[in-house]
């Protein structure tokens, strides 16, 4: 098992002006790979204080190792097998309370990071996650109508659709990458109706600000939608 710091992750980092970042990655595809030491390099050289926790099972599986130890204790690589015991995010969370803290990898360990979070009473502002995938059950989504402001189309969402997915069988032309609700490239204005929120792009204040939504992963909890498209 491989893992890196995805681009999204290292982005967000780049473009925000807190003091200290922590960031704790696990993934298990050889992805990303620039992004791991470009960031690094980059965060550097803007002399931005940083640390990343790089979780893998064992050595032999771990990414960009020789990259990464060029960036010296800025950088902790953590080994299943090498290590007893995971990580303990909260005591790192408790020992850095002004950091803004960012995760991504599987379920399990964006679960840790939640959990520890919580016990460390870290602020939402300083929490960052990452998922590879979306947060909700795309197959129960669907049933609800969306109505296109500029284009004047409406179209009603199908079970198990997503707005994308609809707007794409009609003929309607928008942007996407990942299509997992981790990206942001999907992301549209939302002009009326209340979104179903099931990305991991934006934060609570955000979803609760009601203006945008990914349309990629997201539904609707109100019976229509009216989008900026
Ligand atoms: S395409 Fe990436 S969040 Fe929708």
């Amino acid at each position: 098992m491989a893992s890196a710091w995805s681009f999204t992750t290292a982005q967000s980092l780049l473009t925000r002006r807190e003091r200290t970042y922590v960031c704790i990655d696990r993934w298990w595809h050889r992805r990303y790979p620039n992004a791991v030491n470009g960031k690094a390099k980059r965060l550097d050289a803007l002399q931005r204080p940083w640390k990343l926790h790089y979780c893998c099972r064992t050595r032999s599986v771990a990414a960009f190792l020789d990259d990464l130890a060029l960036h010296g204790t800025h950088v902790d690589v953590r080994l299943d097998d090498e290590h007893a015991g995971f990580l303990n995010i909260a005591a790192l969370m408790r020992a850095a309370p002004q950091a803004h803290f960012y995760c991504c990898g599987p379920k399990p360990m964006m679960a840790a990071f939640e959990t520890a979070a919580k016990d460390a009473e870290l602020p939402s502002a300083q929490k960052h996650v990452e998922y590879f995938q979306s947060q909700g059950d795309i197959e129960s989504q669907g049933r609800f109508h969306v109505e296109l402001a500029r284009s004047g189309k409406a179209l009603f969402i199908p079970q198990g659709k997503t707005i994308l997915e609809t707007l794409r069988a009609a003929g309607v032309r928008t942007t996407s990458s990942c299509e997992a609700g981790i990206c942001g490239e999907c992301q549209v204005k939302v002009l009326a109706g209340v979104p179903d929120h099931l990305d991991s792009v934006l934060s609570d204040a955000e979803r609760a600000a009601n203006r945008s939504m990914m349309i990629c992963c997201s539904g609707s909890k109100s019976e229509k939608l009216v989008l900026d498209l």
